[in-house]
């Protein structure tokens, strides 16, 4: 089961990639916490990354592909992934099928989690993050159990530096211009799924489990 997760930035990928990673026992591979990780360990490639990422600009392709290449090749992928964050441009979709194709392999879905912009500004400035395991939480509509606390390992959870609205509009801006075909792209090939990203997170889930559910 090879999944895309697609959407807006704040959509609730990464909120419903946790899910989806633990009910069907596939890796969560988000490029943007690999840059992340890497900003916090101090890489080489998270000091380029850093760059881009605080403008709310995509760190270059050769780059992103190289990294996402590296991370499929290991073990816990061979019964699929779920690709959070990644392809997020023509070029990267089209790298990600011809490696595929070269196994004679191919992406199963492509699962749009669909948001109207009215929502984004107020879900991304609430959002809080794990600087350690990356679960991602809300303020308001998904808090931590213990204040300031991360569910899963107990880290204090902190708010992401391109979070802040001048950042997130800039982000929306470049998802219009560099993520948002490939909508058309992943339709004409006929694996696109859409869901409703407005409902509640654990409704959005079930959604999301009948429709790969009913693929199978
Ligand atoms: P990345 O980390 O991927 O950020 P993004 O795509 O902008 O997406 P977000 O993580 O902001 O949103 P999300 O959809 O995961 O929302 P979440 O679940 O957290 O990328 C960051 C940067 O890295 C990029 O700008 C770029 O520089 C670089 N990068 C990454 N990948 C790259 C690539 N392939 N190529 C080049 N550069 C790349 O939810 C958001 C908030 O809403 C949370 O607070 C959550 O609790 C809340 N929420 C979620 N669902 C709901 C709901 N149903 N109801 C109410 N609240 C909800
Ligand atoms: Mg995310
Ligand atoms: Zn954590």
């Amino acid at each position: 089961m090879k999944i895309i997760l697609l959407g807006p930035p704040g959509a609730g990928k990464g909120t419903q990639a946790q899910s989806i990673s633990k009910r069907f026992q596939i890796p969560h591979i988000s490029t943007g916490d690999i840059f992340r990780k890497n900003i916090a360990d101090g890489t080489e490639l998270g000091t380029l990354a850093k760059g881009y990422m605080d403008k709310g600009l995509l760190v270059p392709d050769e780059v992103t592909i190289r990294m996402v290449k590296g991370r499929l090749s290991e073990p816990d992928c061979e019964n699929g992934y779920l690709l959070d964050g990644f392809p997020r441009t023509v070029y990267q979709a089209d790298e990600l099928g011809k490696m595929l194709a070269a196994e004679g392999e191919a992406v199963d879905t492509a699962l749009l989690i669909q948001v109207p912009r009215d929502f984004i500004i107020d879900r991304m400035t609430g959002r809080r993050v794990c600087p350690s395991c990356g679960a991602s939480y809300h303020l308001v509509y998904n808090p931590p159990m213990v204040k300031d606390t991360c569910d899963v390992c107990g880290t204090k959870v902190i708010q992401r530096k391109d979070d802040s609205i001048d950042t997130v509009v800039d982000r929306l801006d470049i998802y219009d211009r560099q993520t948002e075909p490939l909508i058309e792209y992943y339709l004409a090939k006929g694996i696109l799924r859409v869901v409703d990203g407005t409902q509640a997170i654990p409704v959005v889930f079930e959604s999301i489990v009948k429709l790969l559910g009913s693929k199978e």
